[in-house]
């Protein structure tokens, strides 16, 4: 994907060992469409070389506000005016606490502080030791940041290199990534709850045996994502699936589809919108045997099912989607006459949208292609990546939401 296609980024570096991640974070900018320009301290240039920054990037890295290449001399106006976001990765202690006092004695601290606040945001990226970080100055430099208009992108947790363990790391730089994107991007679901249901349910028949299907959870991953990066609180209460939970998302794990009922109605309360994309289990074994069921030589053993509740018609038919409240969106996996099974399903669930698909083609894959059911016919979304289809279903969806509210 080129999701900062178009966008200039000017990537600070201060001292801190983190810098070694902020080289492959300048990689992943460039992979996804940006142009980086690397600004780095005196300090930083001591844990990195701006040799390999400059590779990386492919433009020449500045480092002092003397430097006399440009023309009217004055680095610190001209690459802050350039840029479309400037993220400081890693920011110091020492250097937040800079940023806060306004002083301006090297080229990075110069340019934040002459940047044009109303139309290049300043995003920070924290990276310190523990006790560094719990430091009531630092927390006291942080809030004064975000107060001053800053982004504040928080810190990893886990072991330092210095072998503590704690808060203060710097995000990964896929982390990081994913958050500048969800920056940029239009935030259409502000002040909405997004409830997602995503992945397979698992009926066990005995503690090492069950009965499920080939969702991956991808769809549903990836629009929670999108909903997130859209400005919503989201919860994604995920079937058994070994995907990474998306940045500022909330999830809840389930196995079964009783508990996903569960966790689903007991979010729904709270949610403004519930899309329902788990591949849940139709049926469950009416009798889960508590041991393992042995191989006796007596044949296989008779199963009986029971229907497991239909999640999405409940929340469709609770007094808060009555009301107007909760929208919900419903999908349909068929493998064939994808527009009248789909049709007649959005009747069934009592739902305003239905988004078809064929479950042969998207189960496990990377892209899909989607038709959006609604009471007015049938719109098809081409074949695209599941990020990308997220992304317009959750601008859809936006636009319902809209139209609703005038
Ligand atoms: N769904 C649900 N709870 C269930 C079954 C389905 O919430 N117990 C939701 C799915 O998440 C999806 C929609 O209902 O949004 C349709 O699911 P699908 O399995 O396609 O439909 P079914 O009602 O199970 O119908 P069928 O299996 O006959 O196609």
């Amino acid at each position: 994907m080129n999701d900062l296609a178009g966008k200039h980024i000017v990537l600070g570096l201060s001292g801190g060992i983190a810098c070694y991640k902020a080289a492959e974070l300048c990689r992943a900018l460039l992979k996804e469409g940006a142009t980086v320009q690397v600004v780095m301290t005196e300090a930083a240039a001591q844990f990195i070389t701006p040799v390999t920054m400059q590779a990386l990037s492919q433009r020449s890295v500045y480092g002092s506000q003397w430097d006399a290449r440009a023309p009217n001399n004055m680095a610190h106006i001209n690459l802050s005016r350039e840029a479309d976001a400037i993220l400081i990765a890693p920011a110091s202690a020492d250097f937040m606490a800079k940023l806060v006092q306004g002083r301006a004695d090297d080229l990075l601290s110069l340019m934040c502080l002459a940047r044009p606040m109303d139309r290049v945001p300043l995003l920070i990226a924290p990276a310190m030791n523990r006790e560094m970080w719990d430091h009531p100055a630092t927390q006291r430099n942080r809030a004064q940041l975000q107060a001053d208009g800053a982004h504040l992108l928080g810190v990893g947790v886990g072991e330092q290199a210095c072998g503590e363990t704690g808060d203060g790391r710097m995000l990964e730089p896929q982390e990081l990534l994913q958050d500048l994107i969800a920056f940029f991007s239009p935030k259409r679901l502000a002040g909405q709850h997004v409830l997602v249901s995503a992945g397979p349910t698992f009926e066990a028949m005995d503690p090492v045996r069950g009965i499920t299907n080939l969702s991956s959870g991808k769809m549903g991953f990836a629009i929670a994502r999108a909903a997130q990066e859209a400005g919503a609180t989201v919860t994604l209460v995920a079937g058994p699936v070994a995907l990474a939970t998306p940045r500022g998302v909330q999830r809840v794990n389930v196995v079964s589809a009783l508990d996903m009922m569960a966790a689903c109605v007991a979010q729904a309360d709270q949610a403004t919108v519930f899309i329902a994309t788990a591949a849940v289990a139709d049926w469950r074994p009416d009798n889960a045997a508590d041991q393992k069921i042995k191989k006796d030589g007596t044949g296989m053993p008779q199963l009986g099912f029971v229907e497991n509740p239909d999640i999405l018609a409940t929340l469709a038919q609770s007094p808060r989607a009555a009301s107007g409240e909760l929208f919900c969106v419903g999908f349909a996996a068929e493998s064939h006459d994808l527009l009248a099974h789909a049709t007649a399903k959005r009747a069934r669930k009592k739902v305003p949208l239905l988004v078809g698909n064929i479950g042969p083609a998207t189960f496990g894959q990377d892209d899909n292609a989607l038709l959006l059911v609604d009471a007015n016919g049938a719109i098809e979304i081409p074949r695209n990546s599941k990020l990308a289809l997220a992304r317009l279903l959750v601008a859809d969806i936006a636009r319902r939401l809209a139209q609703q509210s005038v």
